[in-house]
C-alpha cells in the first residue's frame, strides 16, 4: 500500500539557556537534586510557539528541498498555543507560506505522535506533502516560583516533512490512547499555571509507554528486539530508563536529550528524533519506535521503517 515517508527535518530552540544552577538561585532546589531525579541539566527558554514552529519548519522544508508553497497540509501539535483563537497553525501557515490547510492538534506531550499518525492517514486520502510540527513554550504557563514544575520545562520545536510515495510508507504500526479519568493529574486552566501530580504521572507514564509501544509493535508484526532506535517522550530520564528496561531495549538503542532540553512536551520527540538523525543513529531501513505520554492523560506510539 502506498504511504508516506519523511524527507526533511529541523528544529528550533530559543537562544537563552537556563541551567540547574540558575534555577537554584531563585528556587529551593539544586543541580544535584534535579540531575538525579530527572536527568535534566539545562533547558532553552523563550520565544513564541508560532515563532519556534516557523523556524523549525523552515529548516525541515529546506532539508526536503521544498518551500511552503509546495505543502498542502500543515499539522501543528501544541499544548501551548499563542492564543485560543486563531489556531497557532494559522500563524505558522502564513509565516511559511503554506499553500494548503492548517490545523492544531492538542494531545499534550503525546501531540507530535498523534499529529504524525494523522498526517500519515491524510497521505492515504490524497495529501501529497505534509509539514508536521511539534512546538511548545511551556515556560509561558509555568509558575517560576513552583519548583515542582519549573525545574522540568523547556521551550522548543521540531518539524518533519512527510511526502506521499508510490512505494510502501514508513508507518508500520501505531497506537493512540487516552484516559480522561486521569485529566486532573496534569492540567492548566485558562490563564493559569501548569499543575502536575508528578508521582502519579510517573507511575502511569511508564505503564502507558510500555503498553502502547507493545501494541504498536504487535500491529507492525514486530517485537522490541526488532527496534533499532527507541525515541521516547523526554519527561524524565528515569521514566525513559524504566520503560526501556522493561521493554528490553538497551541504552545504545534509545535516545536521551532531556539533559539539554528539559521537558518540551510535544516538541520533545521531534527534538530527539532530529538529534538521532543528525548523529547518524537512524539509517535507511532502521526500525524506529516513537512513544509519548502526557496530559489527558494521552499516550501514543508509532513504529516506522525509516525510508519506507
Ligand atoms: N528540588 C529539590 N527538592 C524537591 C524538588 C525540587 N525541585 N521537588 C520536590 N522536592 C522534594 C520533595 O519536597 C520531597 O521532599 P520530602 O521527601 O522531604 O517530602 C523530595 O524532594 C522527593 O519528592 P518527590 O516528589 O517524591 O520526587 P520524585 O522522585 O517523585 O520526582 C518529579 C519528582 C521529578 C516531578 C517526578 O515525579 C516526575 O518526573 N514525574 C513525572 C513528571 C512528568 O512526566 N510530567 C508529565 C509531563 S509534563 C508536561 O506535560 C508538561
Amino acid at each position: 500500500m502506498p504511504g508516506a515517508i519523511v524527507t526533511g527535518w529541523g528544529i528550533a530552540v530559543p537562544d537563552k539557556v537556563v541551567t540547574n544552577e540558575d534555577l537554584s538561585l531563585t528556587l529551593d532546589t539544586s543541580d544535584a537534586w534535579i540531575t538525579e531525579r530527572t536527568g535534566i541539566k539545562e533547558r532553552h527558554i523563550g520565544g513564541t510557539t508560532s515563532g519556534l514552529a516557523i523556524e523549525a519548519g523552515e529548516h525541515a522544508l529546506k532539508r526536503a528541498g521544498l518551500t511552503g508553497s509546495d505543502i498542502d497540509l500543515l499539522v501543528l501539535a501544541t499544548t501551548t498555543p499563542d492564543a485560543i483563537v486563531p489556531g497557532t497553525s494559522a500563524t505558522v501557515q502564513a509565516g511559511l507560506g503554506v499553500a494548503g490547510g492548517a490545523f492544531d492538534v492538542n494531545a499534550a506531550c503525546s501531540g507530535f505522535v498523534y499529529a504524525l499518525v494523522v498526517a500519515h492517514g491524510m497521505a492515504l486520502v490524497g495529501a501529497q506533502k505534509i509539514l508536521v510540527v511539534g512546538s511548545e513554550t511551556l515556560s509561558r504557563i509555568t509558575d517560576w516560583d513552583d519548583r515542582s514544575v519549573a525545574i522540568l520545562v523547556g521551550d522548543g520545536a521540531g518539524a518533519v516533512v512527510l511526502e506521499a510515495t508510490e512505494g510502501p510508507g514508513e508507518l508500520l504500526g501505531w497506537h493512540l490512547g487516552a484516559d480522561g479519568e486521569l485529566r486532573d493529574l496534569l492540567k492548566c486552566d485558562h490563564g493559569g499555571h501548569l499543575y502536575m501530580n508528578g508521582k502519579e504521572i510517573f507511575r502511569h507514564a511508564v505503564r502507558a509507554v510500555i503498553d502502547s509501544s507493545l501494541i504498536a509493535l504487535e500491529r507492525a508484526g514486530l517485537t522490541p528486539d526488532d527496534v533499532d532506535l527507541f525515541v521516547p517522550h523526554q519527561a524524565n530520564a528515569r521514566i525513559i530508563t524504566a520503560a526501556a528496561q522493561r521493554l528490553g531495549i538497551a541504552e545504545d538503542r534509545y535516545v536521551v536529550t532531556i539533559d539539554r532540553y528539559g521537558n518540551t512536551s510535544s516538541a520533545s520527540i521531534p527534538l530527539a528524533l532530529v538529534d538521532a538523525l543528525e548523529t547518524d543513529r537512524i539509517k535507511p531501513g532502521s526500525i524506529v519506535l516513537l512513544s509519548g505520554f502526557g496530559g489527558g492523560m494521552t499516550w501514543a506510539s508509532a513504529v516506522l521503517r525509516w525510508g519506507g
